[in-house]
């Protein structure tokens, strides 16, 4: 039997939860049924992370696109991502993960915003796993904004690096993915983590994200550990 214990387990999987409304269409139902039922996929994916020993678990929930759908349809998901976090904080607590947000989180208005902002306290002491929610995210967005804090701080042309840069980013702190899992069978990154997937392994599944379970989490990880990454070197 192979040893389970030394595979290679991505410190850090990002995944781009896709498919939603095609789900709910397939079956008849409104698209807010999807999403609905994606916000379960949500709770499983992170009880997968927690038991699989990923340290990092980055999930875009809402695009800087997404702001073209229809109001309806963003309000559906503000409403959606308020009750997840209302009815979800106490277990995310307890099961020792610490919440994190990036994005434009001020454009879901203030209720929401302040309390992404609580939940990002009460959870800031937790390290079991680091959940990272982008919220009205857009890798672009993530750039420009990180340039423009670089200006704003004086920093010398020629002090600027990669390192430098990356504080800046939203994503200040967190080691870059590893693993990019997209749902939905769409193979693209729709703007998310644009700096940051440098080099992450890219996998795509045709599984909507509402049927997303352990047993694809695990199957992911997997097809991880059979990767050969070189970061531009040769291989061993
Ligand atoms: C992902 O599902 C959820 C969000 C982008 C908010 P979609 O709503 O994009 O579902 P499809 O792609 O239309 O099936
Ligand atoms: C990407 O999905 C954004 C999220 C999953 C939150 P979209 O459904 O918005 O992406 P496109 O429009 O198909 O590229
Ligand atoms: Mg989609």
């Amino acid at each position: 039997m192979a040893d389970l214990s030394s595979r290679p387990i991505p410190l850090h999987v990002a995944i781009i939860m896709d498919g939603n409304g095609r789900w709910a269409t397939a079956r008849g139902l409104p698209r807010v049924a999807g999403h609905r039922e994606g916000a379960k996929a949500v709770r499983r994916a992170i009880e997968a992370a927690v038991s699989q020993g990923v340290r990092y678990l980055t999930l875009f929930a809402f695009s800087s696109e997404n702001w073209r759908r229809p109001a309806e349809e963003v309000a559906d998901l503000t409403f959606l991502m308020k009750h997840y976090l209302r009815s979800e904080l106490r277990e995310l607590h307890e099961k020792g993960v610490c919440l994190k947000v990036i994005g434009e989180r001020e454009r879901f208005g203030p209720t929401l915003c302040a309390e992404l902002a609580a939940a990002e306290e009460k959870t800031a002491g937790n390290t079991r796993l680091t959940l990272v929610m982008a919220l009205s995210y857009g890798g672009r967005a993530d750039i420009v904004a990180a340039t423009r804090r670089i200006i704003e701080a004086g920093v010398a042309p020629d002090a600027l690096n990669e390192q430098v840069f990356a504080r800046h980013l939203a994503t200040d702190g967190i080691p870059d993915p590893d693993l990019l899992i997209r749902t939905s069978g769409e193979e693209r990154i729709s703007n998310f983590l644009l700096w940051q997937l440098a080099y992450a392994e890219m996998l795509f599944t045709d599984v909507l994200w509402p049927d997303f379970d352990a047993d694809d989490f695990a199957r992911a990880l997997d097809e991880y550990t059979t990767r050969e990454r070189r970061f531009g070197a040769r291989p061993v």
